[in-house]
């Protein structure tokens, strides 16, 4: 039995930022990098596991990658966290309130772990790519068994055996640059829609910004993986697929090809699955081929989800964001014309250090001009080893906060706005099943992603088929219709 107050750590392999940092090396693509050690074939049979995920889809589907595995080695997957014999949390670390959320998990994890001393709890993800809180989760949660980072959970059944049989916490985070493995397990959340990795990692180094830290290097995928993977998910069945990548438009810039974010948008096209998102897209490489593309294409959804960040020059050159606002409003305009109908989503960040009030009025400006169906809003928040942690604030965290609800009046404004556009019109609904609040109302998306709540009275078999509404009412954040 492990004696919480005398652990210890082992390392194998510490986070470093100044590793995270380089550049340098080519990825290599690596199809037979999982194995199974022959001491956990099985390992699992009557056991259970839990995996908490928090943040982006990236970790959604990391998540589904760690289900696969461990139920390649036996274990079942039951809905409660605490009564798992492996529980996992998959982390975020893109603000500091998605951090506080983990540090109070774990902390609520210790009395079970002195309870059920054999319980392996693991903490993954992109907090565990950084310095300070691994020290923080050595020093402080000895509950702690296992951490490590985004770039070897292809290896989680040795870092599993090593946490059941050693009485230390074991690390192993790797900060070097990363690679592509293929051919791993996976059992996704949904029958209905999937996410597929195109790329990982960020070479832009946003100054506010941990994810290339974390994530490391832009590495892509090559193009017949990405489209095998997405002719077998049709096979099987799946409506969706949205395409995943912290930059697409820089797909393929490090593989010895001249292929291009367009030509594998088009290439997935191909396929026919019926529906295709793709995220994130940036300002910069926006080509025209690429509206071209996805105008072009019907299986492409008619939703482009943007982040600007700010509505300031001298704001985004400070955040070394690499487009300037009228660059970023060309694009919009191009994409407006080419598609009319056309959704537009974005991520704004409030208070980045320096940022004057004039400055803040500016991204409303934006806002204003562009009348975004939807946006992601955020006060900034400060991240270890970002450059912008350096920088001064010239507003307080009250103005901030004033700043952002009256943002935030303008998104709901939008949003309302532009969904009353649809009343009275029929739309494609993919149906995903009973709304959260209501059973006998479904739910589902239509193509420019807006939530479609509809009464099902001929309770008819329609949840995972895409379906026509006729639009009656128009929420803040979504529709309501019948089926027809
Ligand atoms: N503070 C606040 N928001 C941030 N984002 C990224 N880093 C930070 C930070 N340090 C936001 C950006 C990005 C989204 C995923 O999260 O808007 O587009
Ligand atoms: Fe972060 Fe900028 Fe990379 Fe997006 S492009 S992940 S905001 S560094």
């Amino acid at each position: 039995m492990k004696n919480l107050n005398e652990k210890v750590a082992h390392f194998f392999n510490k986070p470093s930022y100044k590793d995270a940092t380089k550049r340098t090396e080519k990825a290599k693509i690596l199809e037979d990098a999982y194995e199974i050690p022959v001491n956990m074939v099985n390992a699992g049979k009557g056991k259970t596991f839990h995996i908490r995920t928090y943040g982006c889809q990236s970790n959604e589907r990391d998540t589904e990658t760690m289900g696969g595995i461990l139920e390649t080695l036996g274990y079942t997957w039951i809905p409660e966290l605490e009564k798992a014999d492996v529980a996992i949390l998959n982390t975020c670390a893109i603000r500091e309130n998605a951090e506080n959320k983990v540090f109070g998990q774990i902390g609520w994890l210790k009395p079970l772990k002195k309870e059920r001393p054999d319980m392996i709890i693991g903490v993954c993800g992109c907090m565990a790519q950084e310095e300070g809180v691994v020290q923080r989760i050595l020093s402080k949660h000895p509950e702690v068994d296992l951490i490590f980072g985004t770039h070897n959970i292809h290896m989680l059944p040795t870092y599993l055996e090593s946490a059941m049989f050693s009485k230390k916490t074991i690390v192993n985070v790797w900060s070097k640059e990363g690679d592509v493995v293929e051919n791993l397990p996976v059992t996704r959340k949904s029958k209905i829609k999937a996410y597929v990795n195109i790329m990982f990692g960020c070479d832009h180094f946003c100054t506010y910004c941990i994810v290339p830290y974390t994530r490391g290097k832009e590495r892509s995928r090559v193009m017949k993986d990405i489209v095998n993977e997405v002719i077998e998910l049709k096979e099987e069945g799946y409506k969706e697929v949205t395409l995943l990548g912290q930059n697409v438009n820089s797909w393929a810039k490090d593989l010895d090809s001249d292929d291009k974010f367009s030509d594998l948008l088009d290439a997935v096209a191909k396929t026919e699955i019926e529906r295709i998102r793709f995220t994130t897209s940036n300002p910069w490489n926006f080509t025209d081929e690429l509206i071209n593309v996805i105008t072009n294409n019907k299986n492409i959804m008619p939703h482009i989800h943007l982040p600007a960040q700010s509505g300031n020059n001298t704001v985004l050159r400070r955040m070394a964001r690499r487009n300037t606002v009228e660059e970023y409003l060309e694009i919009i305009r191009k994409i407006r014309i080419a598609s009319p109908n056309i959704a537009i989503s974005t991520d704004l960040i409030v208070g980045f250090p320096g940022e004057t009030q004039a400055q803040f009025e500016d991204t409303l400006k934006l806002y204003k001009e562009v009348k975004y169906d939807t946006a992601y809003t955020f006060i900034y928040s400060k991240r270890e080893n970002t450059p912008a942690m350096r920088f001064k604030d010239v507003v307080t965290l009250a103005e901030k906060s004033a700043n952002l609800q009256t943002l935030n009046e303008l998104v709901k404004k939008y949003s309302k706005e532009n969904n009353e556009k649809w009343i009275g019109k029929t739309v494609d609904v993919l149906v995903e099943g009973p709304s959260k609040r209501n059973e006998n109302i479904l739910s589902g998306y239509s193509p420019q992603w807006k939530v479609v709540n509809f009464p099902n009275n001929e309770n008819k078999d329609i949840i995972g088929k895409i379906i026509k509404v006729k639009i009656t009412e128009a929420k803040r954040f979504s529709l309501n219709g019948e089926l027809i």
